[in-house]
């Protein structure tokens, strides 16, 4: 176990100083000149230098997009937006976690604290901020126009109950603005936890059906990817791929692994109102692999072609290959990304050689 280097998104600080002050280390710094794969290679009709990059949730905004283009990330996710201003959860909301081995998905519970040991898993908790369309939207179109060559933005976003007539005319309006900053793909985001109980909107299938509609309605000229998370076998979410058929485009897969995490003295870590988090990283490489061997074998079963992004665990070209594999159309990295600025680079040259 070793020490990770500075990571471009800082723990100890708040959502708000990360967006003001960030990013941090090699990703504040001047970047390196440009490397590119030798063969690039096309995602959906796009042509991608590496079809690699960096899922929703640590680029909070145009600086941070700006630094990872820089640093060869090629596919960049802008975090989960909203239409109206919500706020953060308070810190902590990154704290390193210490399964024992991979974590399984039945809500482990789990050590929590601030060891940043590899290899690396975290739990994150920010009940997915977001400013107002009026601050976001001119920030997204700076990050989309920061794109070099075989570079591009994903917008992330959700719709929240109350803000519209409905949760699903929400999830339209949204995409509709995020589509207005000229981000060439969309992203869904289904999986951090739906209002109330510990529910996650993926798994109502009467309810994605309806929202990816009124998206693809609002939105049809622009690529659509569902943000999922993990599905214990091939029949509870065939009917979904089914049911979506020729109406999305995409799925991104996974999000997180729910788990108690707890501290040295077996209090919840993240405080007493948040007994459970999200934990990605190593830990979860497998649930990941698993998502996206399973909607590679369901899109043969299905003849279709929608596109896979594969995420969870990735810090290091075999976990890069391993997705591919296994199916994956783009591979992202957040936790292994965020303590290793330099992790596209090192895949490229890998690649390349
Ligand atoms: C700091 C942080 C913030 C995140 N915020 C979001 C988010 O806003 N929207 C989202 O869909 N996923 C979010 N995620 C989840 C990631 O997109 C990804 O699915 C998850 O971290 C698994 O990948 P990893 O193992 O490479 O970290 C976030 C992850 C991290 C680490």
């Amino acid at each position: 176990m070793q020490n990770q280097p500075t990571p471009f998104y800082n723990p100890l600080l708040s959502y708000e100083e990360n967006y003001q002050q960030g990013p941090f280390g090699a990703f504040s710094q001047t970047p390196p000149s440009i490397l590119e794969k030798k063969q690039p290679e096309t995602f959906l009709n796009l042509e991608v230098n590496l079809p690699f990059g960096i899922p929703a949730g640590p680029l909070l905004n145009a600086s941070f997009i700006k630094a990872a283009f820089n640093y060869g990330f090629d596919l960049c996710v802008y975090k989960t937006v909203r239409s109206r201003a919500h706020a953060s959860h308070p810190l902590p909301n990154v704290l390193s976690v210490h399964p024992e081995n991979q974590l399984s998905a039945g809500v482990d519970t789990v050590l929590a604290d601030t060891n940043y040991t590899t290899p690396l898993s975290i739990t994150n908790s920010f009940g997915v901020p977001s400013f107002n369309p009026d601050i976001w939207q001119p920030d997204m179109a700076a990050a989309v126009k920061a794109a070099h060559k075989g570079q591009f933005v994903i917008g992330s976003f959700q719709g929240t109950a109350g803000n519209e007539a409905s949760i699903e005319k929400d999830y339209a309006k949204t995409a509709l603005l995020v589509a207005e900053t000229e981000a060439p793909i969309l992203e869904a985001n289904l999986s951090c936890p739906n209002e109330g109980v510990n529910q996650l909107l993926c798994f109502d299938f009467p309810k994605v059906e309806r929202i990816a509609k009124e998206i693809k309605n609002a939105v049809p000229e622009k690529p659509l990817f569902l943000k999922l998370a993990y599905f214990a076998n091939d029949e509870a979410i065939y009917p979904l791929l089914h049911v979506l058929d020729g109406v999305v485009d995409g799925y991104s897969t996974i999000n997180t692994l729910s788990a108690r995490p707890v501290n040295a003295d077996g209090k919840p870590a993240l405080g007493q109102n948040r007994p459970t988090g999200g934990v990605c990283g190593d830990a979860i490489r497998w649930a990941g692999l698993e998502m996206v061997e399973r909607l590679h074998r369901l899109r043969t079963r299905l003849n279709n072609h929608f596109a896979i992004i594969g995420v969870g665990g990735v810090s290091n070209v075999e976990h890069y290959l391993a997705y591919r594999a296994a199916g994956a159309d783009a591979v992202m990295s957040a936790t292994g990304a965020m303590w290793n600025p330099q992790l596209a680079l090192q895949i490229k040259s890998s690649l390349n050689k």
